[in-house]
């Protein structure tokens, strides 16, 4: 059997081509049971597996929950806003507890970037990061790219636009980094204000103008304003940002050519889509949140066989 090059998966820099690969092929495996009038297989039918969030989350909450339970595992949740976290207790003591209650793989979201990255220099068990702060989401990440695979048969050689607050987000950066490994030229596209300054070193194009990065594009990832990271005034107002760099559907429709619609979730629907961009016939949207649910069963089962 083939394996994945690493124990955890921290961030999508951590694996190779190989490995995405990899987890595609067994995702396309387990998009076939999920079709299936039985959706279930006894893989993980061993293994206990807690979710551990210290954030906000519902698509990847859900579809990690879900994508166990479709393997068989067992599974516990952990939510910091109702746990000892409130009396105190370190990171590291509350993943502790939950090991010693023969727990073998943690997933975990947490608002801090490299705090999967800390927790496996310290535990045994396997991680799987669901985001770390403005850092790497790289489940997302895979899924995004499964789904323009699926969409346009291949993402090498693909055109990817990323628009929005490329700066907070963690979605940004591991979809560059997929997509780069992948074979697909990347252009990042938003406010000055909303782009990190190393973003040249990424190796990516850069736009300003969301009419020209759609012009350009097979395939537009269009991200929400994440307003709860911004300590600061970024652009003078949601209406402002609408203005230049919201999508609508009648400016998708006014291009001659196909392109594909993404969005991560969640969707501030009137600031960075419009409701008719967000529903119609480019999008794959809600796709993505189905392909979510194999590229996460895939992610599992092939990290359960690296102990
Ligand atoms: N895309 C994503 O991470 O959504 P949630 O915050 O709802 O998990």
């Amino acid at each position: 059997m083939q394996e994945l090059s690493v124990r955890h998966l921290l961030g999508i820099k951590d694996i190779t081509a190989e490995d995405i690969q990899l987890i595609f092929e067994t995702a396309d495996n387990f998009k076939d049971v999920l079709n299936r009038p039985i959706k279930k297989v006894p893989s993980l039918r061993d293994i206990t597996i807690a979710n551990v969030f210290f954030e906000n989350s519902t698509r990847t909450r859900l579809s990690f929950e879900l994508a166990e339970k479709r393997l068989s595992a067992d599974v516990i949740n952990f939510s910091s806003s109702s746990s000892s976290v409130k009396k105190g207790e370190t990171l590291l003591d509350t993943v502790n507890n939950i090991l010693a209650m023969k727990v073998d793989m943690i997933v975990m979201r947490h608002s801090s970037p490299g705090a999967p990255h800390f927790l496996s220099r310290h535990i045994d068990a396997n991680i799987v990061n669901a985001g770390d702060g403005t850092h790497e989401h790289p489940t997302q990440a895979l899924l995004d790219s499964f789904s323009i695979r699926e969409k346009l048969g291949d993402v090498a050689g693909k055109k990817v636009v990323i628009i929005g607050d490329i700066l907070h987000s963690r979605v940004a950066l591991s979809n560059i980094f997929a997509l780069q490994k992948l074979g697909a030229e990347v252009m990042v596209c938003g406010p000055v204000t909303l782009l990190p300054k190393y973003i040249k070193e990424l190796g990516v194009k850069v736009e300003f103008d969301v009419r020209k990065a759609l012009d350009w594009c097979d395939v537009a990832n269009v991200l929400r304003i994440q307003l709860e990271r911004q300590q600061m005034k970024y652009f003078p107002s949601l209406r402002e940002y609408t203005l230049y760099y919201g999508i609508d559907k009648k400016m998708l429709d006014s291009l001659d050519k196909q392109i594909v619609l993404m969005h991560p979730g969640p969707i501030n629907r009137g600031v960075e889509l419009s409701s008719d961009a967000a529903d119609s016939h480019h999008s794959i949207i809600l796709n993505q949140v189905e392909n979510g649910v194999a590229i996460r069963m895939a992610v599992l089962y092939l990290l359960a066989s690296r102990k």
